[in-house]
């Protein structure tokens, strides 16, 4: 038993804070949200790319511990970040439902600057001794390789927050073995749920068979002998923190301009990064057909979509946000009376956790309904924020959410069946209120079970050894 927790390197693609003009924050989202507490617990380094600031601090003072930024050109910006990371990677590890695009100059390009990430992470190790390595997302699939070839004694982890599709879909990528190995560098590899790890598990035994790569059980014995486990281990939320958010006086008042602006009605909420994952069109395309089929709702519902700006030098995004306009435009063309409220409101920004944590408070029924998602933290939000304020709306979630394993007493759905949707969505606006109170007590009562400080101890742990 140590005395001490041992420091941590953790190396992602983006360094956890980012520039608000006159200084550097922390950042919201995920993955910051996630390390953050156990960063600041522990010494350690956090090894990132700068996002092409010239200025990135080495320190802040709300994080106890090093910044380390990774500078990329804007050739291998293109390449390895918009290129290999986003059109092929993304879409592959997301069941190909966008195709996934092959370029040798991207996948050289990534090689080239995994191999910059794992420059800087040996900098670092060397520079904390006893140091646990965690790696994080698939943008770095072959930095615990590379770590290893020059410390092979180095303890390291990998995260991947994305899902993990069938051999057949990930065996298209030229590149799979090369992924594959990069990705066995690591002491153990972690999903967020079992099935990601099965098919992980599965693709290096028909992979890697040539390479000498056994799988054993859920690990894979390498043919120098060393084991490589996998794990499942759902990434989760700070509930304690969420729940000060959602029940401080700031947000009492930014909820009452929320209800205020919406009086009389309900309110359906979605909140997503703009990413063809999210399920956004199939939304809106539910609450169309809800809409005509149910004309007596028309003044009695409203849906607020934030859709966060995500990705926008990449051909899909684009497609998708003009897509997504086009489809709210003609729904508030459609149903909007003379005289009266459109029916989508349509938020095109990055909202602050204050200000999100109001609409999730003022909504009855949330949407989460991607077509495939690793975890998808909004949903796990949500149930916080309601919990915590002691309301109980209902959740209407994608069935191919990692979320969806953990959140079973939500109103679950399959995105792809936009009539079946709107069928669900409207079973959400009249479930009776004991009914959404037992749900969302039971969920937040898992939610809270299962935060993310348990996460972080489970994965540190793993890591351990
Ligand atoms: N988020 C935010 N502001 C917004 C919308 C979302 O800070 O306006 C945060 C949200 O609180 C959540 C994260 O972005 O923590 C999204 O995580 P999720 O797992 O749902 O999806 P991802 O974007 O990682 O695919
Ligand atoms: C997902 C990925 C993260 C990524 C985030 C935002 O959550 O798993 O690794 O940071 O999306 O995407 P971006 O491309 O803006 O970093």
């Amino acid at each position: 038993m140590q005395d001490s927790p041992r420091p941590v390197v953790a190396v992602a693609n983006r360094l956890p804070v980012h520039d608000v003009g006159d200084g550097w924050q922390l950042s919201p989202g995920g993955l910051v949200t996630a390390l953050k507490p156990v960063m600041s617990a522990r010494s350690g380094a956090w090894v990132g790319w700068d996002g092409g600031s010239k200025d990135t601090p080495t320190r802040l003072p709300e994080l106890s511990i090093e910044l380390a930024p990774v500078r990329l050109s804007a050739a291998q910006v293109r390449d390895y970040y918009h290129g290999f990371a986003n059109r092929t990677l993304w879409p592959l590890l997301h069941n190909a439902i966008e195709k996934p695009v092959f370029e040798r100059s991207w996948w050289k390009a990534y090689g080239d600057v995994n191999a910059r990430f794992a420059d800087a992470a040996v900098k670092a190790l060397d520079a904390t001794p006893d140091a646990l390595l965690w790696v994080h997302d698939y943008h770095l699939l072959l930095v615990p390789e590379l770590v290893r070839a020059r410390r092979p004694e180095q303890r390291t982890g990998f995260f991947l927050h994305t899902p993990w599709p069938s051999p057949d879909v990930f065996a298209r990528v030229p590149w799979r073995k090369e992924l594959l190995l990069g990705l066995l560098g690591a002491d153990v590899v972690s999903f967020h749920t079992g099935r990601y790890l099965t098919n992980f598990v599965r693709a290096c035994g028909r992979l890697l068979k040539d390479e000498g790569v056994r799988v054993s059980g859920d690990s894979l014995v390498l043919p120098d002998g060393r084991t490589v486990r996998t794990s499942a281990s759902p990434i989760s939320i700070d509930v304690a923190q969420f729940g000060k958010v959602a029940t401080s006086e700031q947000a009492d008042a930014d909820l009452a301009v929320v209800q205020e602006q919406f009086a009389g009605r309900t309110v359906l909420l979605g909140v997503d990064r703009l990413d063809y994952t999210k399920g956004i069109v199939e939304r809106l395309l539910a609450f169309e057909a809800l809409l005509e089929r149910r004309p007596d709702l028309r003044e009695q519902v409203v849906l607020v979509q934030v859709a966060v700006p995500s990705r926008d030098d990449v051909r899909e995004y684009r497609q998708l946000r003009s897509n997504v306009e086009q489809i709210a435009g003609r729904i508030n063309g459609r149903f909007t009376q003379p005289g009266k409220d459109v029916p989508v409101h349509y938020l095109y920004r990055s909202l602050a956790p204050q200000a999100l944590s109001a609409y999730y408070a003022a909504a009855d029924v949330m949407l989460v309904t991607p077509l495939v998602d690793g975890m998808n933290l909004v949903a796990k939000e949500y149930v916080a924020v309601q919990d915590a304020r002691g309301l109980c709306g209902a959740l209407v979630l994608s069935e191919f959410t990692g979320a969806a394993d953990e959140l079973e007493e939500s109103l679950l759905c399959n995105p792809f069946d936009v009539e079946g949707l709107s069928a669900i969505v409207e079973r959400a606006l009249e479930m009776p209120v004991e009914q959404r109170r037992a749900a969302m007590s039971a969920m937040g009562r898992r939610v809270t079970e299962h935060d993310v400080h348990s996460w972080v101890d489970v994965q540190l742990a793993d890591i351990g050894g």
